[in-house]
């Protein structure tokens, strides 16, 4: 029977997950290798490095949510955009957002880049500037939307379009956004990104990544890394990601609402610049955000008034309800300054040039109640 969104979270890919014993929730298989009863005569499974079933009840309930064929699991998100990485080949080239998460620059640039593959990093707020970026020897695109931390947003569509016309692979890291809020595989990307540590996951208790593609050979290609490398997660994390998955459309619901409130308060506060949230009529790719976003995310971003980093310290500090921490996704607010905690990787001028100034702080909006969120922003900002 076809499933709503709602249905998926909890039901999508998880019929008859537990033969053995019928149970509801997939079990933990804690296990590393499995009896063959003659050699290569198995259930399915030989060692948990190719396969786990628990691992598989996660994959097909991701695969499930962004309406996705094959969902392949890693040990976080970096490892995902690692085996994206390793499908290239040395003299590949990529076209990448300017402004991506910094662990993902750090990879492409201190990693890959040594390996032979080139990057340039492209402004694609306006995707139809993209095709002058694009060469022959460019294999893949990757973008983020919204980005992280500035909430730039990319139009998917043109992007794919563009990028089905060169003939180039499209993927796109949909962490900030989850599938409750946007599918890129709808949208007509090739391979759908996480990092699963976040909304997926859903209580910061668990660092794991994944990847959703729909071509069986681009999968094939994708499960053999993952058991060549073997970057996977364990048992224990993806039952719990599988559990956050549950409740994510209940939460991401919670989380936009709470964003709303608070970038609004933001947005009249006589302390701050500039707010950075896609919902807020004069974000510059409001309309954009509108068509492609069932609503407008949990992550709001703001410089403050005379852009002084200590001020914007002094602000972090104070904070009593929000918890100063890296990371974001979780049923608690976090808030966190991009150019010395998630962007410091990326070199001051690099920064700069994209807006991350060294007031702007990042906040991940949680699920509290959001009268006692203002409390502790307007205390902090007094
Ligand atoms: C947008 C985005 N992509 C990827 C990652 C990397 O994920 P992980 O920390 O699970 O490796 C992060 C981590 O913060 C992120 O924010």
């Amino acid at each position: 029977m076809p499933m709503k969104f709602n249905t998926k979270t909890i039901h999508g890919g998880q019929k008859d997950i537990d033969p053995a014993y019928n149970s509801v929730m997939a079990p933990i298989y804690q296990t590393t290798t499995y009896r063959q009863s003659s050699p290569g005569h198995h259930l399915g499974f030989e060692y948990s490095r190719g396969a786990n079933p628990t691992r598989s009840a996660l994959q097909k309930s991701i695969a499930s949510i962004e309406n996705g064929k094959h969902g392949i699991a890693f040990g976080s998100g970096l490892a995902a955009i690692d085996a994206v990485l390793k499908t290239l080949q040395p003299g590949d080239e990529v076209v990448a957002t300017k402004n991506i998460y910094g662990g993902a620059y750090r990879l492409f640039e201190n990693v890959y880049k040594t390996f032979g593959i080139q990057f340039h990093f492209v402004d694609l707020q306006n995707a139809k500037d993209l095709e002058q970026h694009l060469e022959a020897k460019t294999k893949l695109i990757w973008i983020e939307t919204p980005t992280n931390p500035m909430m730039n947003i990319i139009d998917v569509k043109v992007v794919s379009k563009l990028a089905k016309q060169h003939n180039i692979l499209l993927a796109v890291d949909n962490t900030f956004a989850t599938p409750y809020l946007q599918q890129p595989l709808e949208l007509g990307a090739d391979i759908v990104m996480h990092s699963g540590t976040k909304y997926l996951g859903g209580h910061s208790d668990v660092v794991l990544g994944a990847l959703v593609v729909n071509d069986d050979q681009l999968a094939e290609q994708l499960f053999f890394i993952q058991n060549a490398s073997g970057a996977i997660p364990g048992p224990m994390d993806c039952f719990l990601v599988l559990r956050g998955i549950k409740t994510l459309h209940l939460r991401m619901q919670r989380h936009c609402e709470n964003a709303k409130t608070i970038a609004n308060f933001l947005h009249q506060h006589p302390k701050v610049e500039k707010v950075y949230w896609p919902g807020l009529l004069n974000h510059p790719n409001h309309s954009i955000a509108k068509s492609q976003m069932k609503a407008y995310g949990g992550m709001v971003s703001f410089s403050m008034k005379g852009d002084s980093q200590e001020e914007a310290v002094q602000f972090l500090e104070r904070l009593r309800v929000f918890t100063l921490a890296e990371s974001l996704g979780g049923v608690e607010s976090l808030a966190g300054h991009p150019a010395t905690m998630t962007h410091g990787s990326i070199p001051k001028e690099e920064r700069l040039k994209i807006g991350i100034l060294d007031s702007l702080i990042r906040l991940s909006v949680g699920v509290e109640d959001q009268d006692d969120l203002i409390k502790d922003l307007q205390q902090a900002l007094s």
